[in-house]
């Protein structure tokens, strides 16, 4: 076989085998953002402090994991599957000079392992965090914190939650932290 052939070949193979991969990520929630004004009281309500672990799951535009890395200290990650957003939010989080303390993975939720978290956001779809469910109960350590933005999880019983009824647009937002 010619080399052209052969190089062509693996090509197509590699092609055949990202669109797969880009294939089998389900989409849990459309972007739709949190306004700034609820990710600064997820994150006071979640108790996150100086240093510990945090996750925002489907990170978006990446604001959760920089007001976690700026305003409090914390050392956060972002798993997008968006190639778009997830180079947006890295590109504001390196102009930002926040790379020591966060990041994102360009990635599948189902894919990751939440396990070192001291604290998870999720603004998912409620059929979403059903899904995911029984993933973080098998990953998560006693005591890790989730806070969820207005879609609960069902079988799990908040230990708090914060109703926001006007978030300076008119819109009214309801917080549920879980403690596992
Ligand atoms: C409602 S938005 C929330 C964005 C951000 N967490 C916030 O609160 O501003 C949900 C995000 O999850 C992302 N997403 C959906 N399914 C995903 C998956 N399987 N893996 C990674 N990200 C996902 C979407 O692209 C979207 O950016």
């Amino acid at each position: 076989m010619r080399i052209g052939t052969i190089l062509a070949v693996a090509l197509c193979a590699c092609a055949a085998a990202f669109a797969q991969e880009a294939k089998s990520v389900e989409k849990l929630a459309p972007y739709y953002p949190t306004p700034e004004t609820v990710v600064e009281r997820m994150l006071k309500l979640g108790g996150l402090k100086a240093g510990e672990k945090m996750f925002d799951l489907g990170s978006g535009d990446g604001r959760i994991v920089i007001m976690a890395a700026e305003k409090f200290k914390a050392d956060a990650t972002g798993v997008e599957f968006d190639a778009d957003l997830a180079k947006e939010s890295s590109a504001r989080i390196r102009s930002l000079g926040l790379e020591k303390r966060a990041r994102i993975i360009q990635g599948d939720i189902a894919k990751q392992d939440f396990s070192s978290a001291a604290l998870l956001t999720v603004y998912l779809l409620p059929t979403s965090n059903s899904k995911i469910r029984p993933m973080l109960e098998k990953q998560l350590k006693p005591g890790t914190r989730i806070v969820a933005h207005d879609f609960t999880f069902q079988d799990w019983t908040p230990v708090k939650e914060e109703h926001i009824e006007d978030d300076g647009e008119g819109r009214s937002h309801t917080l549920y932290l879980y403690v596992r």
